[in-house]
Formats: structure tokens, sequence, C-alpha cells
């Protein structure tokens, strides 16, 4: 079957609040339970790094944040779950990326610019107290996509321009060395709500509104009843329009709960009363979950054996083979596969017709048949990499037709036909001259 890979990374540089929890953590963990997709979460501990540098606050952050995805039902045995300080191989691919990536393309970056803008605003020197870090996030972002070949990444909106520079960079990277990365799509929730916070605006640490999603009932109550309502008495109509109580109520109640609180509002309830149902609301879903975040926090070594088991394994499967490739494709080789033979050898292929095999945004597998800049054919897709792979290498070796590359693309028109026979014969007879001169070679 082939499966969608979706891929996200959680930013380790506070405490989880109800907002994290509603806008992030919950629908992500309700999608990677779907059966045909794969998926891939992150602890972002070294894009944390570019606005946290105190260490405590990272290390304690990463730990919390990994409890409450474990807490709220994230499975590592069905779910890539990892810290990515721990796969040393993106700060080698963000390298690579960023050698092929437009400093033009960064300055329009919106953080950066930000920055920027607030400098000149200060009346400040453009550059005063920004970091290459910031300037940098959005290839080490890229490269966490990129490494993983993610189809989709679920982001809020104020991440679209960075899945747009992962794509940017990563077609840039393919039009030089060869099609080896997936161009990512950002998936954006539109049903899933934004929270606002205690003051009504958005839940968000930086206007310091949040609700942790992890605190004690009491606190949670305290919290709950100081969000901001206005000061119209039990027994007068209430709008649910720009009221957050209402809002937050929605995040967590069934659609029966909320059509009986809306008349409740419009009935006059008291503020207190409604503050009460929404504790009560929120507790009732949060309160198995903070037993088992509890037990987690006593038990971070736990935790810590999860993440390297995590990252181990994803390394082995997904990110060590791929970076092999990567590097050789870039030209950081072994130097004895060089001889002159080969490089005179290596010329003459660049003249010949070509299978490149790539995988597209929808899961599955292509190829096409390329000559120079011209695509002569383009399959249709295969479930695997193997199935395309298999015919691939049947036609190289002369043991399928071109019947067989025709009937495993769509309509090729009569005039391409030609150039198809033409182009796979002039293959075939390259591999058996290739192979004869290995045979030689050996005996
Ligand atoms: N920049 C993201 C945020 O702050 C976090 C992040 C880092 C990320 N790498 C990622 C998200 C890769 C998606 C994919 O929210």
């Amino acid at each position: 079957m082939t499966q969608t890979r979706i891929l996200t990374g959680i930013t380790t540089s506070g405490t989880p609040h109800l907002g994290n929890y509603v806008g992030a953590i919950r629908p992500a963990i309700a999608a990677s339970l779907a059966p045909d997709v794969e998926s891939f979460y992150f602890l972002a501990d070294l894009h944390a790094l570019i606005k946290v540098q105190e260490p405590e606050r990272v290390q304690r952050s990463t730990l919390e944040i990994a409890a409450a995805w474990l807490a709220c039902g994230l499975d590592p045995a069905k779910v890539w779950f990892y810290r990515q300080s721990e796969i040393v191989e993106i700060p080698e691919l963000s390298w690579f990326l960023t050698c092929v990536a437009g400093k033009g393309m960064l300055n329009r970056a919106h953080a950066y610019k930000a920055a920027v803008d607030k400098n000149r605003a200060e009346g400040e020197d453009d550059d005063a107290a920004i970091t290459a870090g910031l300037f940098m996030y959005p290839v080490l972002m890229s490269a966490d996509i990129l490494a993983f070949n993610a189809n989709q990444v679920p982001v809020g909106r104020d991440q679209i321009q960075h899945i747009e520079m992962a794509r940017d960079v990563g077609q840039r990277f393919n039009h030089l060395y060869g099609e080896h990365f997936v161009l990512p799509e950002a998936l954006i929730e539109d049903n899933v709500a934004t929270l606002p916070g205690l003051d009504g605006r958005k839940m968000s640490k930086s206007y310091d509104n949040t609700i942790p999603l992890f605190a004690p009932r009491e606190t949670l109550k305290k919290l709950i009843y100081s969000i901001v309502t206005d000061s119209r008495a039990p027994g007068e109509a209430k709008d649910t329009e720009g009221s957050a109580l209402f809002q937050i109520y929605q995040a967590f109640a069934s659609v029966e709960e909320t059509d009986a609180m809306r008349r409740a509002f419009a009935d006059g309830i008291g503020w207190g009363e409604a503050k009460q149902a929404l504790f009560e609301r929120i507790d009732g879903e949060i309160a198995p979950l903070r037993a088992k975040y509890e037990t987690l926090m006593a038990r971070p070594q736990d935790i810590e054996a999860i993440l390297v088991d995590g990252a181990r394994r994803v390394r082995a499967q997904h990110v060590s083979p791929r970076m092999k490739a990567l590097r050789e494709a870039v030209g950081l080789r072994d130097l004895s596969q060089t001889t002159t033979k080969a490089s005179v050898k290596a010329e003459s292929k660049a003249s010949l017709p070509v299978f490149k095999q790539y995988r597209e945004a929808d899961g599955q597998f292509y190829f096409k048949l390329a000559d120079g800049d011209e695509v002569l054919l383009q399959s249709r897709g295969f479930a695997s990499p193997k199935d395309a792979g298999q015919l691939i290498a049947a036609l190289k070796a002369g043991k399928s037709d071109v019947a067989a590359l025709l009937a495993a693309a769509d309509a090729v028109d009569d005039a391409r036909r030609d150039a198809v026979a033409a182009a796979l014969a002039a293959i075939v007879q390259a591999e058996a001259e290739a192979q004869a001169a290995k045979d030689s070679a050996t005996s």
C-alpha cells in the first residue's frame, strides 16, 4: 500500500499549553492513527537553540514536550518519534542545502524580515542582535523535511512560507544533482481551532496568556476563572461571538454540548457558571492524560530511552541510506573509485539517455526516460520503488522490450515512440558494453 509521509517538528522552547494541544498534539495523534500514513514527529531542539540560549530551559522543555506527546497517546511503535539533534545527518544535509539555497530567498523569510524591521523601527543597525541561526532557520527546516522525503507537513499558517522555501531548495538540488527529493506540501488544518488565550488574543507564549496543558487541577481552575469576559450580569443574554470562553468550550465539547452552551448564553447563563462548566469539560478530558504525564515526568530515563531508540531506528531505516546517496550525488565520494577510465566513461554516459526514478507528492514512485533536458517518456505511478526499479533493470538488461516500457506509461504519441525506442536501444547497448568490459577485467 502506498503510504503518505506526514512529518512535523515541535520547537522545544516552552511548556505545552492548551493551544498546542488543540491545534497540534490532538489532531496530529489522531492523524497518525490512519492506516495509510507513515508519521514522523520530532522535537526540533536544534531550532530551539535559535530562540533559547538557556541550557536548562532547552532540556526542560524537551522533556515536557516529549512527555506531553506520549501522555496524549503518541505510540512510538507506530510513529517515528525522535529528537532532531540526534539525527546527525540533518546538519550535514542542512549544509548541502545551504550551498544551493538563494540568499535572496532567505532575505525574504518573514521571521528574519520582522527582526530587521524591528531594528529599523528602533533606529538600530539592520543586523543588530540577529544571529546567522535565525537567518538559516528555513534551511535547517528544509533539511528536516527533505531528509525524509515527507509528502505533507502539518503546520500553522505562519509556517507556510517555510514549506515553500523547502520546495524551492529541494527543487534547486534536484535540478543540479538529479531527482533526489520529493517536494513537500503544507497541510493546513482549517477546521482545527486556534485557541484564544486568557486575554482573548491567540493563545501564545509570546502574549503570556497561556493555560499550561498539565497545570494541576486547582491551577487550571484558577486560570479558567481568569479568562476575560464582559461585565454582563447573570440573566442578561451573552454573545458567543468573540467570547474566548465560548471558543475554548467549543474546542473541547461535542456539537450537542456546544449547542446547549450557545442556548445557555442566549438564556443569560452567569459567567461563573459558564466558567465552571468549561473547567469541568476541560478537566474531564485532560485529567487522565495528566495522570500519565505525571508518571512519565517521574521517569525521565524512560523518555530518554524512547527517544534514543526512535532516533537509532529512523536513522538506520531512512536517513543513513539516503544520506549516503546524497553524499555520492554531490561528489563526496570514495576516491578509490576515481580512475581516468571511469571519468571518461562518465562523460560518454552523460550524453546517453537515462532512466530517472523519483517519488511524487502523491506518495507513488515514478520514472522518466530523459535524453539531456528532454523527457521522452513519463511512467505511471508505482506503489513501491522496487516495482519501478525491477522494470527498469529488465529494460536495461534487454530482458524486457520497448512495448513493456510504453505499457508502463500514459499514452505516448507516435512521434515520440521512435525516439523512445532509439533511446532504449542505446541504453541496452551501453549496458552490454559495460558488462563486457567488466567481464574481461575480472577474467
Ligand atoms: N518551525 C516550526 C515551528 O516553529 C518547527 C519545525 C522545525 C518544523 N522543523 C520543522 C515544522 C519541520 C515542520 C517541519 O512551528
